[in-house]
């Protein structure tokens, strides 16, 4: 009897132990904000902070369509927001977002539907990590989606389809048809110098500009580097001439947002002659619609993964020397009228230039 009681004493004595090394209890809502990590995490808030992950909620044409849309569709700032304001909705895609996530469903729902955040306050990363390495927050072994580069970012840049079951956007198709072993993360989070992580010796850490594009606009993240997003070369063939147009990206080119368009511009003195990489959406009466809306996807111009395209392009007899450039735009013009953007974000840019005698 007596060894009976002291067994539970022992128990008890155990449990009560266990209660008080228990991890301390953390701060979420502190977690939530990235100013909480800019002590320790200083090069990748900063990082983060040029990123279009860190405005996604607030982007003018991501703003400007939403409103657009709701004047037809109910409930649509919900809707945007489990891939645009994960967390809240005066955020973007926040440090949480990507690293409280414990696990990820596989499913019909998109974004924040997919993410299965800690409640204890662990944060997961890339590292195989001891627990309790900061008192700020847990940490962790590292889950699979922290490691694999991709199924983290498909949650959210996974394909995506409008209520007619018509395709929006198909990185994730297009990237699964590339030959390349090159993961979202070895592209679009390349390292940069700095620690990852005060107080430790690593002089590298994985880029948070999430460079893309965009950073063309806007100047504060930088391209893909060491790839240029399409190859560019012009050869005389007879009266003709060639461009080829190499697709170095890791997806068709352009990816993501529909809206997306380039466009080959070549001019020789008064001549000019113009040709569109990009999708035409189209209503049932066959009339160019926005992409939410469309029936059909009446042309689908882009480049396709891994693609060399050669264009020919006839210009007048003796025209002299041909100009031929590559020029990025963000969003189609009519629909920066209908949301009524001005300004930069509504010009095109040049990504690559060519000329031949
Ligand atoms: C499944 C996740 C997801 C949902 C849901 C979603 N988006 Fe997006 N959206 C994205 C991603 C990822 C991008 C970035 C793609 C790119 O850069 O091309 C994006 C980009 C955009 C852009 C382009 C912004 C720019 O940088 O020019 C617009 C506009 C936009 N979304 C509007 C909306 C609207 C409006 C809704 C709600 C009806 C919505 N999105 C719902 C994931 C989503
Ligand atoms: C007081 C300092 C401190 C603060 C504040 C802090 N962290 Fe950490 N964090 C650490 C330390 C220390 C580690 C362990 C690093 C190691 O051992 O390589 C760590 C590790 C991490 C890891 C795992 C890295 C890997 O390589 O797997 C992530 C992700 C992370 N922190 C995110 C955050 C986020 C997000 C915030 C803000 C909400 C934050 N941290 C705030 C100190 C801090
Ligand atoms: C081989 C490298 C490579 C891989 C792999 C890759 N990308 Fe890209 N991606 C690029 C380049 C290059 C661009 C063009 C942008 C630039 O250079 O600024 C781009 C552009 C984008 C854009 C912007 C699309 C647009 O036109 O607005 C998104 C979004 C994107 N990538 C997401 C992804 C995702 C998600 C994955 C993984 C499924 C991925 N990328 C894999 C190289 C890559
Ligand atoms: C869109 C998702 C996403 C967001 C947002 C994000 N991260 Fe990360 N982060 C990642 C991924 C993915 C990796 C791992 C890349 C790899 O090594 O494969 C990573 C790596 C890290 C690491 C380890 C870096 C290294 O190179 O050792 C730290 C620390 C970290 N993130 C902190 C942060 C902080 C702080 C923020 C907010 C300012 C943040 N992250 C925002 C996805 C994200
Ligand atoms: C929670 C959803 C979410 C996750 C997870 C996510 N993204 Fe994004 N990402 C977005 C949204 C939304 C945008 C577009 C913001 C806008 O323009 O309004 C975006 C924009 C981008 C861009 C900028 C493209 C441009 O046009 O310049 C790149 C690059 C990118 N994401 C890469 C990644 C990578 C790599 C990962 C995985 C490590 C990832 N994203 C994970 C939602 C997400």
């Amino acid at each position: 009897m007596v060894r009976r009681a002291a067994l539970v004493a022992l128990l008890f004595a155990l449990g009560a132990c266990k209660s008080t090394k228990a991890p301390p209890a953390r701060d979420i809502a502190s977690l939530e904000d990235a100013t909480t990590c800019r002590p320790c995490h200083a090069a990748i808030v900063e990082e983060w902070q040029g990123s279009l992950h860190a405005t996604a909620h607030a982007d003018p044409i991501f703003r400007g369509l939403r409103e657009l849309r709701s004047k037809k569709e109910e409930d649509l700032d919900a809707k945007c927001a489990v891939c645009h304001a994960p967390v809240k909705s005066t955020d973007g895609v926040t440090c949480f977002a990507c690293h409280a996530t414990a696990s990820l469903h596989t499913g019909p729902g998109r974004g924040s539907n997919l993410l299965s955040w800690s409640k204890t306050g662990t944060l997961y990363g890339p590292s195989d990590l001891p627990e309790d390495r900061t008192p700020v927050h847990g940490t962790a072994k590292a889950p699979a989606h922290m490691k694999d580069g991709a199924s983290l970012c498909l949650a959210c840049h996974g394909d995506l389809a409008n209520a007619s079951e018509v395709p929006l956007c198909q990185t994730a198709t297009e990237w699964e048809a590339t030959k390349t072993t090159k993961t979202c993360v070895d592209c679009h989070m390349q390292a940069a110098k700095g620690a990852a992580t005060v107080a430790t010796t690593k002089v590298e850490h994985r880029s948070h500009r999430f460079a893309g594009p965009r950073g063309l606009w806007t100047k504060t993240s930088t391209a893909v580097a060491g790839l240029g997003m399409v190859g560019l070369r012009v050869d005389r063939a007879d009266d003709a001439i060639e461009v080829h147009l190499e697709n170095r990206t890791g997806h068709a080119f352009p990816s993501g947002f529909p809206g997306r368009f380039a466009k080959v511009i070549a001019t020789a003195g008064e001549w000019r002659q113009e040709v569109l990489l990009g999708k035409r959406y189209v209503d049932a009466e066959g009339n160019p619609v926005i992409a939410a809306y469309g029936v059909k996807i009446a042309a689908d111009t882009r480049l396709t993964p891994g693609e060399t395209r050669v264009v020919k392009l006839m210009p007048p007899k003796g025209a002299g020397p041909v100009d031929v450039k590559v020029v990025h735009g963000l969003l189609p013009p009519p629909l920066a009228e209908k949301i009524g953007l001005h300004g930069e974000l509504t010009e095109l840019r040049v990504i690559a230039t060519a000329k031949v005698e």
